[in-house]
């Protein structure tokens, strides 16, 4: 069976292909049509030379965006799996005329796995499927088809939708990934119309039980300044994680605002007949209290994330940034030293030994 939860091996490989060519993002095809994998290289440099284990890093920002997403359910792929792959990928050449484009593809597809260890990442998740991002739409919109901005409207808008992406960006704030939104103090849009918005790629739905939903994919920004782990010590201010805590919940509206108007400014306006509009229509494609819901999204994807946090593993098990950034939202409090879940709010904390 091909599936995140096992192993990778040769033999339930049907076949391997280049899915995003210039990404080097490989598809796995199993023996039914539901085996799918998605087989995407993440870059794992390590910070200016120094050693702070990438690698970890990665699986733990992953991690945090499956406590808000199940359908984001991704793992690092092991070398043994990547070398029954590349198995798999040699014994398909044969099967085809030898220098032929397919022969041609899986060369690649051999070339860019054997690319792996120390700097690249290889991580598996299952495919989206119908799975559509902003980017792609704006452009089929702009030639006319306007199926894709109509699709990502009406998933976010549905119950659940805008309560959802709220979710993702707790966890976007969390793991400090700009590639989605800028949720700092002095935000930038990808362009003079967008307030935060900064990768419309990286905006999509897919198919989730049968209805359209946003996904939380694409959540390592491999350049953050904020990514690693392995120092025991709290970020600095400007860390957006802090946007998680009770305090801050003024601040998350007011991002949450800027970000309804950005996606509301990316779908586009809808073209409401003067009929339709003379009736009270609007030509908005979301909701009036969008940001509204954004914003109670946020607050629930950081309960998800510091319950999800919390009760994996033992202060002692966690990487030591990963406990101070626990520690520095008041997740946990230290006791004698050592982390315990923080009382609820409200109610005051026993002093330690009492
Ligand atoms: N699990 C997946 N299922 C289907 N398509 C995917 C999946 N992961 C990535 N893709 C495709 O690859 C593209 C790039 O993926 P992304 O994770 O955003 O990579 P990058 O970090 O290079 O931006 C997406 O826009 C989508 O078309
Ligand atoms: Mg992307």
């Amino acid at each position: 069976m091909l599936s995140v939860k096992e192993e990778i091996k040769q033999r339930d490989i049907v076949d391997v292909e280049m899915f995003v060519a210039d990404k080097k993002i490989l598809l796995l095809l199993g023996k039914t049509p539901t085996e799918q994998l998605v087989i995407k290289p993440e870059n794992t440099l390590g910070d200016r030379g120094a050693v702070n284990n990438d690698p970890q890093n990665l699986r733990y920002n992953l991690r945090n965006m499956k406590a808000v997403d199940p359908f984001m359910a991704t793992k690092v792929i092991s070398r043994r799996e990547i070398d029954e792959i590349i198995a798999a990928a040699q014994r398909l050449i044969p099967l085809m005329d030898v220098g032929g484009e397919s022969s041609k593809e899986y060369t690649e597809i051999i070339r860019a796995l054997s690319n792996s260890g120390g700097q690249i990442t290889w991580v598996k998740t299952a495919k989206f499927e119908e799975f559509k991002d902003l980017h792609s739409a704006v452009k089929k919109r702009e030639g006319g088809d306007k199926s894709g901005v109509r699709a990502i409207a009406k998933a976010l808008s549905d119950p659940g939708g805008l309560e959802k992406f709220g979710e993702i960006l707790a966890v976007d704030a969390f793991n400090h990934n700009f590639d989605r939104f800028d949720l700092s103090d002095n935000p930038m849009g990808k362009n003079d119309q967008l307030k935060r918005l900064w990768n419309l790629g990286n905006v999509a739905v897919c198919l989730q039980n049968n209805v359209l939903r946003p996904i939380g994919f694409d959540t390592f920004a491999d350049s953050s300044e904020y990514r690693d782990l392995t120092k025991n010590e709290a970020p600095n201010q400007d860390w957006w994680g802090y946007l998680l805590t009770d305090g801050n919940a003024q601040k998350r509206k007011s991002i949450c605002k800027d970000v309804a108007d950005d996606l509301e400014t990316a779908l586009g306006p809808r073209n409401r007949n003067t009929i339709l509009r003379a009736l009270g229509a609007s030509d908005r494609r979301l909701p009036n209290d969008a940001a509204q819901r954004l914003a109670a999204g946020m607050d629930s994807g950081a309960l998800k994330l510091k319950t999800k946090l919390l009760s994996m593993s033992s202060p002692e098990k966690r990487p030591p940034g990963l406990q101070a950034r626990i520690v520095a939202l008041g997740w946990a409090v230290l006791v004698r030293g050592r982390a315990q879940p923080a009382p609820p709010p409200g109610r005051p904390s026993r002093r330690p030994g009492s």
